[in-house]
């Protein structure tokens, strides 16, 4: 199986995030850390910044919520990606708090309805500005990247 984890990470919370969930998800695993410039162009890496989806069965996206949204340079990112419809996606999110969970989730799913793809998982986790980013809430992680491969692993 081979995945790609495209991520945007700030302070670092959604990068431990990232790690512990490619643990638990496992085979061959291509990364982009996002680093875009206020114009959504990705920085020191294409001059346009769209990435074709074909070659990847997985296509894991990740980032941190902002003003109760999903941060805007993984939102950029979805937009411009190339190839996604009918691609299998998992998400894994990080907010400050629990509450904003719900609104995170509403605006992915606005945003893959354009892109029509499949999205087989979904996670959220606070953090608390890092303080209770705990070693258990990323284990759970690793449990949601074992999750996504077994449901890869059985098909549709
Ligand atoms: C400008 C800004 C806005 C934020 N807005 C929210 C928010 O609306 N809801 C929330 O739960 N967390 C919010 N946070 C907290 C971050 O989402 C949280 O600390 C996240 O884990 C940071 O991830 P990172 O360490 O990968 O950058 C905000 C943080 C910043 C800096």
């Amino acid at each position: 199986m081979k995945s790609l984890i495209v991520y945007y990470s700030k302070t670092g919370n959604t990068e431990k995030v990232a790690r512990s969930f490619a643990r638990g998800l496992g085979g061959e695993i291509d990364w982009v850390k996002l680093d875009l410039s206020p114009e959504g162009i990705l920085k020191g890496f294409q001059p346009k910044f769209t990435l074709d989806a074909r070659p990847y069965d997985l296509f894991c996206l990740g980032a941190w919520v902002m003003v109760m949204k999903v941060h805007p340079f993984l939102a950029a990112y979805i937009r411009e990606c190339k190839n996604l419809e009918g691609k299998k996606v998992a998400v894994f999110l990080t907010g400050g708090a629990s509450f904003s969970r719900n609104h995170a989730y509403e605006d992915l799913l606005h945003i893959l309805e354009e892109k029509k793809v499949k999205l087989i998982g979904f996670s959220y986790t606070p953090t608390l500005l890092g303080l209770t980013l705990t070693k258990g809430k990323l284990k759970k992680m690793e449990q949601f990247g074992r999750d996504m491969r077994r449901i890869m692993e059985q098909g549709d």
